[in-house]
């Protein structure tokens, strides 16, 4: 085996293989539709409690200038290459296909697990609502993962809602965008109504102490809550089935990622002044300030309103699952048939089929908490490849690009730099995880992809 042939690149050449049905409004809301989740809704109070206190703001800031230059690389990449499979397509034109097949590996990783885990999350939310708000009372033999000690064999809700999304995710991606259109209304409904009584309610008391556990929690925290920015980069990997996608998605990729970072920072400010941090260990933080605050109406508002926005987080991610699979499947690195499109619906329905098999047996059976650090590792990850693959394309005198990152010189060295400082910032259980899970890929890559490769075969013709 002669090792250069692991770093061959692909050209890149727009295919005609999706129509182009997706408009800038759609993009931008599909990039909230990812973005905002359980993030916000869930991870920020633990976060607040147990690491950062009402500094979570400076976490959210960290978070955002470090993931807002990340868009923009996905912005100028996008609208250089607007193909499916986003950081894992373009690392395949810029550096090479080991590189671009690790990238992809763990973008199957984040958007696998993360749909699985935000499932687990959804389910848990409903059942407190069914029980507590109607009274329904479910087995514990169908209410969490597989663990017959503690008596529950499968979480249904989990399990269920995956198989509902990506029967929805195969009958077309307009109705997926339309469904996930409604519930990015209904998000935004409710934080702004989270914002509007939670900036009245403050307690300038509760920001006495304001960085409890120092600048150091911060840090920490902000490994953690990263979580709630990730998924903009799911809007480029629909570039084939947008309509004028080099102006498109630079936008959409942007203005998503803006909208919500003013949400998160405001949300994040409000909620640690109307309560204080140590109270917020709980799992529906934005609800519970709510009740603290005396506002129990809202607060149940909340409550609903975070079950069903956390639903477009899982239709994004699972979105974003099946378009990883499908360019690698197409480019002969993963089994070929994934990327069959069908007939109709004009989506790739076989990765989507395997897929919501996969993630919902995941979702149902598997304890997934631990995992969602495992997602943040391997997304920073793809972000720092996609960082070095926009510097090395900005050297290519034949691409052209529609969208520009101003001052590249400094904003890449300070993008990489943080990136390396949140991941820095995950327990080491967290990169030993990530190590074998991408052990296993290269692993993958050298049993098949390898002899597959698609520019393996044409090279040798
Ligand atoms: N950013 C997504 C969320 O907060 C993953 O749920």
């Amino acid at each position: 085996m002669n090792w250069r042939e692991v770093f061959r690149k692909k050209t890149y050449a727009p295919e005609k293989r999706f129509l182009r049905r997706l408009g800038l409004l759609d993009l931008t809301l599909l990039g909230m539709g990812a973005i905002i989740g359980a993030g916000i809704f869930v991870i920020t109070g633990k976060a607040a409690a147990t690491m950062a206190g009402p500094g979570i703001v400076f976490s959210f800031i960290l978070g955002a200038i470090t993931i807002g230059i990340s868009a923009l690389v996905y912005a100028e990449l996008g609208s250089t290459y607007p193909v499916s499979g986003s950081a894992y397509s373009y690392s395949y034109v810029t550096i090479g296909e080991i590189v671009a097949w690790i990238v992809g590996w763990e973008l199957l990783l984040e958007y696998g697990i993360a749909t699985s885990t935000v499932a687990s999350g959804w389910s848990g939310y409903l059942r407190r609502f069914l029980e507590e708000s109607l009274g329904v009372h479910i087995p514990l033999a169908i209410s969490g993962a597989y663990d017959p000690a503690s008596g529950t064999y499968i979480d249904f809700f989990a399990f269920f809602i995956v198989i509902l999304i990506f029967i929805l995710l195969t009958v077309g991606i307009k109705k997926s965008a339309v469904v996930n259109s409604i519930i990015v209304g209904i998000k935004i409904i409710i934080l702004l109504l989270f914002v509007s009584f939670g900036l009245a309610s403050i307690k300038l008391s509760n920001f006495k102490v304001f960085l409890p556990y120092g600048w150091s929690g911060v840090w920490h925290a902000s490994s953690l809550i990263v979580f709630a920015y990730l998924g903009f980069d799911a809007v480029s990997t629909v570039a084939e089935e947008t309509k004028n996608p080099k102006k498109n998605l630079p936008l959409g990729l942007v203005l998503s990622l803006a909208i919500s970072t003013f949400f998160y920072i405001v949300v994040s400010l409000a909620l640690t002044g109307m309560v204080s941090y140590k109270k917020l260990d709980v799992p529906d933080a934005l609800a519970f300030a709510m009740y603290q605050a005396n506002h129990p109406f809202v607060a149940s508002i909340i409550s609903l309103g975070a079950v069903i926005t956390i639903l477009s987080v899982m239709l994004v991610m699972g979105l974003g699952f099946t378009r990883v699979a499908f360019a690698l499947a197409r480019d002969g690195l993963l089994f070929k048939g994934l990327a069959d499109i069908h007939e109709r619906f004009k989506t790739p329905y076989k990765a989507t089929i395997c897929g919501g098999i996969l993630l919902s047996l995941l979702a149902g059976l598997v304890p997934l908490r631990t995992l969602a650090e495992l997602v943040n590792i391997g997304t920073l990850f793809a972000y720092f490849i996609a960082g070095i693959s926009v510097i090395i394309s900005r050297r290519n005198p034949n691409t052209s690009s529609t969208f520009k990152i101003p001052c590249i010189t400094i904003l890449m060295p300070v993008n990489l730099a943080l990136l390396m400082l949140i991941m820095a910032g995950l327990p080491l259980i967290t990169w030993l995880r990530f190590v074998l899970w991408t052990a296993t890929g290269l692993f993958i890559y050298f049993m098949y992809g390898f002899k597959h490769s698609n520019v393996r075969r044409k090279a040798a013709k």
